[in-house]
């Protein structure tokens, strides 16, 4: 019998911003296709709530606290994967901010330097980290998925910063398979389009519909249907697969 490539029974996996929205469902996908989970956030309680939703049905899962925009964290948070675990597999960098809506022109130098610290310098030092690991994987190499958008495709009104960096992290994913490829080593970027995360709750009814409308299918993703398609790219059978753009976007960049 051939051998089901699309588990991740055995692997060591590692998702930051997993307290919350994407990055939880992200998390309880790996889980439950498999994986053991290094669940990280910059908080900790909601992380250790996403702990307690895997080991609730059996998976297993621990947390460390990161904040992506300090290299020592991103660094701190491998080796604890690699000291607790013995390796690490898979890495998905999710964890990202947006802006306040705010036309180019007017964009302060916080608000540039704060959206690239998480968005683009996050990804890099994790992205650095996690190689470092994946090459002393006895020539097995390892998957990195990177979270970016439909924002790293098209620019979008008031969101400069926010589309700059996920264009730019679209760009270090394609490096990632120049550069490592023949270590094994694959990277993924996934772009999802407006994911319902309890933020749309806030809109007014006309708001709310006006971001249905942008997408072909008629309405927002749900967090699972990122989850779902993160954790079957991170498998196996995914193995000549690098440096891809993938959108799950209901068709939103298709118009
Ligand atoms: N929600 C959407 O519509 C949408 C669409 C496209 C792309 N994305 C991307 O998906 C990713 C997750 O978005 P989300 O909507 O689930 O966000 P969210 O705000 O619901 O959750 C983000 C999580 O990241 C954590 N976090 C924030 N800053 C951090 C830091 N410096 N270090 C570590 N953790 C940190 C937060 O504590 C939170 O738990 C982001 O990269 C975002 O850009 C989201």
């Amino acid at each position: 019998m051939t051998q089901n490539t699309q588990t991740l029974d055995g692997k060591i996996s590692l998702v930051t911003g997993a307290g919350a929205g994407i990055g939880r469902a992200i998390a309880l996908h790996y889980a439950k296709n498999g994986a053991t989970v290094v669940v990280s956030d910059i908080n900790e309680e909601s992380g250790q709530e996403t702990v307690n939703l895997i080991t609730e049905f059996g998976g297993t899962a621990s947390f460390k606290k990161s904040d992506v925009s300090k290299a020592d964290d991103a660094t701190a948070l491998v080796q604890f994967a690699v000291d607790k675990y013995g390796r690490l597999d898979i890495a998905c960098n999710n964890a990202g901010i947006a802006p306040p809506a705010t036309p180019l022109a007017e964009v302060d130098d916080a608000l540039w330097r704060k959206i690239n610290s998480v968005n683009l310098d996050g990804v890099f030092y994790g992205i650095r980290a996690q190689i470092n690991a994946m090459l002393r994987n006895n020539g097995e190499g390892g998957t990195i998925v990177n979270i970016v958008s439909i924002l790293g495709q098209v620019g979008f009104t008031g969101l400069g910063p926010y589309v700059a960096t996920k264009h730019a992290v679209v760009g270090l994913t394609k490096q990632v398979a120049v550069d490592y490829a023949a270590q094994k080593i694959r990277a993924i970027a996934v772009g999802p389009a407006f994911i319902k995360t309890g933020m749309e709750d806030n809109l007014d009814p006309d708001s709310r519909a006006a971001l249905d409308d942008m997408h072909p299918i008629g309405r927002m993703g749900e967090v699972d249907e990122v989850g779902a398609v993160v954790a079957a790219v991170s498998a196996p059978g995914w193995s000549f697969v690098n440096g891809a753009y993938l959108p799950v976007d209901g068709g939103f960049l298709s118009r």
